[in-house]
Formats: structure tokens, C-alpha cells, sequence
């Protein structure tokens, strides 16, 4: 077992869909790599109704479905799971944190795990602020000698905009110190997306290139090939700026254009992400429509397969006009990056499902070789994936064998799963394990939040305040509205398409 302190977590939302997919999964896939202590418990918190027993019985179904590793060690998973309790309170009702603080100091003399807590909000977010207040107006955020340690995890979304984000970290923070407060994006767990700080810090060959002499642009891109399945009611609470740039796409920005921490650790990492959150560029409402691009799927068949649009999907209104997909153009105003747009697209029921930083580097300023050269806009791209099939691949233009000049694009590409004994390890897992062990490195801290709405929030308002910024419709199934190709200003710039409109199944692209 790990050298990490013995502790308790307790989960609020423990019957929810996060606790079960995600959290309880990646527990067991910690347990079985003896990355837990050994003196650890998890107690559910939740409204309905279970037993001991019968939350275990259902995690232990879950955690068979959704458990990481290959095969399942039948007696291990039965020992990992005699580690779950569940006690059910309503969290909105403050009189029942007394009975939550009771059974927490049976558990705790019970497992002897000295008084240290995580606390994991996986609820509703409308009750992010009440569960701290509550804890603290019963002193379970008390930590110190004798006391052990607390610590609180949050779940996205970290508020709706600007004012409720920073409402909400002033609440917490009066109860919680900030280096007690964990503000989860699972992205940061994912291995591809730490690979990016090691690719770029740890190898001499690409940080002397890593800036506006050399790179011409850079493409973030998250496409979902699935549409708003049964979250419709909150998706069309949310839409794609705030469910996906604010927070994880953000995160992917701040680990491609930061400049080097003096060292990697929580405040060295996180002040670099900080500094590049607010160096970005911020668009007054009349600029919106020239830096942004919204969209939101219509009807389409794929595959033969007939796709609603999103406004026939359950829950959403017919007159919804909620984005399922944007683009947008940031520049990040430092010396580093003066001057190179950064174009960032996410968005629901795209070809295919793919995650991937694109860097573009300039091209030669002189073009040699103008017999028959593919090398056009698609050469010179370094491509960072992140999911699926994750890896790193560098397009470059070669000759071909023969008379004469004949330049054909190229690829050099190195993929994870080459590495055969690689275990890649959920982002739950990596996440939840640093909290326990108290590295907040990978964790949004206060400020790059507020920083992160800063940025997000006055394109919300101008277009909640401006109705004549259009909102396009985009197909199922294809790369998003036509009109995102204008935020190119050079003529032959281009997004980079990773599958043709329509092409697959949406699990699996070539790079
Ligand atoms: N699911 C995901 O993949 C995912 C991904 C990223 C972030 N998140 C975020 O994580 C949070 C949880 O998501 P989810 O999908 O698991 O939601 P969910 O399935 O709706 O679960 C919500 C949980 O909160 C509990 N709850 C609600 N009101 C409560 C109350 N008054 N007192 C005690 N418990 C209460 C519910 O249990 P009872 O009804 O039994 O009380 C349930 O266990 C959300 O904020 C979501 O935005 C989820």
C-alpha cells in the first residue's frame, strides 16, 4: 500500500450517475494497484435510501462495468468493496449534518483514519455553496493537531458565470482555506494532457520553437460525436462555451501556452496557468460576432442512421437557442504569443469523437521546390492528441524517390498504446489519488477560475444581450457551421478536419 495518510471520502451525490461511472470505478482501479491506504473508507451521502449492504452491492455492479484495468479479481473487488459505507441525509437540511458528523466519528474510530476527510461534491451545483456552510456550522472543516487534515473537492461546474463563480469561491473560502479546496477538471488528470507539460519542458528539440516566431497559429478542437443524450435540461442550461471551453479547453490552453514554472508544484504550475488566463484577450460585445462563431445541430441522417436536430431532442425548447457548438479565435496578449490566434471548437454531433491541440508552424519564407509541392497547409503541424488514440505526431513534407522535386506530406507519429505495458490510468484516478495525497498541482485554483470567466463571460452577454449575433445551423454530423472558416484571415487557412463529414462511427479517426 501507498505511504498515504489513512482517510475518509465521504462522496455527496453518491447515488448519482458521476459516483458510479466514475468515482467509485476509479477507487477500485487505485485499490488494486495498492495505491490506496491502508486504513481507508468511503462513506455515500445521499437522499434515497440504501444500507450498507445494499450500496455495496450496487458499487459492486458498477465497478465491474466501469472498472479500468483487464479482468477482475473476484475476492479483491469483494475486500475493496467491505471499504464502502452509506449514510443517507438530505444535505439541504442543516439540522442533519449532526447525524452526518456522528456516524464520520464512528467511521473514523472505526477505519482509524486520525480525522482526515475529503469531502467530493458530485450534487447538484445549487448546493456547492450550502454543503461547506453546513460542514463548517458543525466543525467538520476544522483541521490541526490532533484534528487531522480536510480537504474539498468540487465538481464542474464551477459556477454560471463571473459573479456566481467568484460568489461561490468567497462562500467556500470562508470555511475552507483555499489550499484545503480541490476544484476538479478531469481533464488535467488525463495523462495526454500532463504529457504536455513533460513534452514541452523535457525535451530540448521544440520549446526554442514554442512561440510567435515560429508558430503561425494553434488549433484546440474537442468534437463529440453523440449529442445531448438525456442531459438535455441542463445541457440547455449550459451550452458548449460554458460546459466545455470555460473550464476543460481552457485547461488544455493554459498547458500549451504557459511559460515554464520555476518548478512543478501546485503554486509553480498553477501561477503559470493563472498568467495566461489573463493575458487573454477579452472582446468588447461588438466584437463578438467577429471572434466567435455559434452553432447548434439540425436534422440529419448519418450513416443512415436519421439524427434529430437538437431543438427535437427531449427536454429542449423548440425555440432553444442554447449553442451545441463554438469557435473561437483568442489571442493570448503576452510576449510570447503576440499576435498568433489561438482557434479553439468544441461541439455535439460532429463526425467523429476527438480531442487534439494542432500547433501550425510557419512556413518557409521562401518556397524553394515549386514543382508538384503537397507540402501546402496540412505540413509543418505538430499534433498533440489527447483522446482517442492518444499521441504525438509531426507532419512534415519529404521528397519523393525519382527525378526532380516531387514533396509529399508526411507523418512521424508515436501512439500510446505502442508502449505495450502502458496502463493508462483514468483521469478520476490520478485526480482522486492527488487529493488524497495533497498535491493540488492538477486542481483549478480560485483565481484561474475567475480569470477563466473573465475571458468566457462577455461573449455570454453579448449574446444574451444581442440577439442579432446569428446563431448557425450545422447538420449532424459535420464539422460545425461554414461560417467558422472565416476566422481565418489568410487565404488557404483552415481548420484541420480529422475525419471527413459523415465518415465513421465516431469512435475511432486516423490521425
Ligand atoms: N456525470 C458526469 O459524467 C459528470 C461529469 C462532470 C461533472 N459532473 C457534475 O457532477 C455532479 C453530479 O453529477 P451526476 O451526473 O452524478 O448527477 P446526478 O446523477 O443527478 O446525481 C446527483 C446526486 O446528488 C444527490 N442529491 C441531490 N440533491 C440532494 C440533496 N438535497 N441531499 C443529498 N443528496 C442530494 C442525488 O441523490 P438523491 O436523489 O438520492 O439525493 C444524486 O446522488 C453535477 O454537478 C455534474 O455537473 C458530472
Amino acid at each position: 500500500m501507498s505511504q498515504s495518510s489513512p482517510c475518509i471520502l465521504v462522496i455527496f451525490g453518491a447515488s448519482g450517475d458521476l459516483t458510479k461511472r466514475k468515482l467509485v470505478p476509479a477507487l477500485f482501479d487505485l485499490y488494486r494497484q495498492k495505491l490506496l491506504p491502508e486504513r481507508f473508507a468511503v462513506l455515500g451521502v445521499s437522499r434515497s435510501e440504501y444500507s450498507d449492504d445494499a450500496f455495496r452491492t450496487y458499487m459492486l455492479e458498477n465497478v465491474r462495468k466501469y472498472h479500468n484495468g483487464d479482468g477482475l479479481d473476484k475476492a479483491l473487488l469483494k475486500r475493496f468493496i467491505a471499504h464502502l459505507y452509506y449514510q443517507a441525509i438530505d444535505t439541504n437540511d442543516a439540522a442533519a449534518y449532526a447525524t452526518l458528523k456522528t456516524r464520520l466519528d464512528d467511521l473514523n474510530d472505526e477505519r482509524q483514519t486520525r480525522g482526515n476527510y475529503i469531502y467530493y461534491l458530485s450534487t447538484p451545483p445549487s448546493l456547492y455553496d450550502k454543503i461547506p456552510r453546513y460542514l463548517g456550522a458543525h466543525d467538520l472543516q476544522v483541521q490541526g493537531e490532533g484534528q487531522g487534515w480536510k480537504r474539498l473537492i468540487i465538481e464542474k461546474p464551477f459556477g454560471y458565470d463571473l459573479a456566481s463563480a467568484g460568489a461561490l469561491n468567497r462562500t467556500i473560502q470562508q470555511i475552507f482555506g483555499e489550499e484545503q479546496i480541490y476544484r476538479i477538471d478531469h481533464y488535467l488528470g488525463k495523462e495526454t494532457v500532463q504529457n504536455m507539460l513533460v513534452f514541452r519542458f523535457s525535451n530540448g528539440i521544440f520549446e526554442p520553437l514554442w512561440n510567435r516566431n515560429y508558430i503561425h497559429h494553434v488549433e484546440i478542437t474537442a468534437a463529440e460525436f453523440i449529442g445531448v443524450e438525456n442531459r438535455g435540461r441542463y445541457y440547455d442550461h449550459s451550452g458548449a462555451l460554458r460546459d466545455m471551453v470555460q473550464n476543460h479547453l481552457m485547461q488544455v490552453l493554459g498547458m500549451v501556452a504557459m511559460e515554464p514554472p520555476s518548478r512543478i508544484s501546485a503554486t509553480g504550475v498553477r501561477n503559470e496557468t493563472v498568467k495566461v488566463f489573463d493575458a487573454l484577450r477579452v472582446y468588447r460585445p461588438e466584437e463578438v460576432s467577429r471572434y466567435v462563431v455559434r452553432g447548434q445541430y439540425t436534422a440529419s441522417t448519418v450513416r443512415g442512421e436519421a439524427i434529430p436536430g437538437y431543438r427535437e431532442e427531449a427536454d429542449i425548447p423548440a425555440d432553444s437557442r442554447t449553442e451545441t457548438f463554438v469557435a473561437v479565435k483568442a489571442f493570448i496578449d503576452n510576449w510570447r504569443w503576440g499576435g498568433v490566434p489561438f482557434f479553439i471548437r468544441t461541439g455535439k454531433r460532429l463526425p467523429t469523437r476527438v480531442t487534439e491541440v494542432v500547433i501550425h508552424f510557419k512556413k518557409t519564407p521562401h518556397h524553394l521546390f515549386t514543382e508538384n509541392d503537397q507540402c501546402d497547409v496540412s505540413c509543418n503541424q505538430l499534433i498533440l492528441r489527447i483522446q482517442p488514440d492518444e499521441g504525438i505526431l509531426v507532419k512534415f513534407g519529404m521528397k519523393l524517390p525519382g527525378a526532380g522535386f516531387q514533396i509529399r506530406n508526411v507523418n512521424m507519429d508515436f501512439h500510446y498504446s505502442d508502449l505495450t505495458d502502458a496502463y493508462i490510468p483514468s483521469a478520476y484516478e490520478r485526480l482522486l489519488l492527488d487529493c488524497i495525497l495533497g498535491d493540488a498541482t492538477l486542481y483549478a485554483r480560485a483565481d484561474a477560475v475567475e480569470a477563466g470567466w473573465k475571458f468566457v463571460d462577455p461573449i455570454l452577454r453579448a449574446w444574451q444581450e444581442r440577439p442579432e449575433i446569428q446563431i448557425f445551423g450545422y447538420p449532424a454530423g459535420t464539422w460545425g457551421p461554414r461560417e467558422t472558416q472565416a476566422l481565418f484571415d489568410e487565404p488557404g487557412d483552415d481548420w484541420r478536419y480529422p475525419c471527413a463529414n459523415l465518415a465513421n462511427d465516431g469512435e475511432y479517426c486516423e490521425l
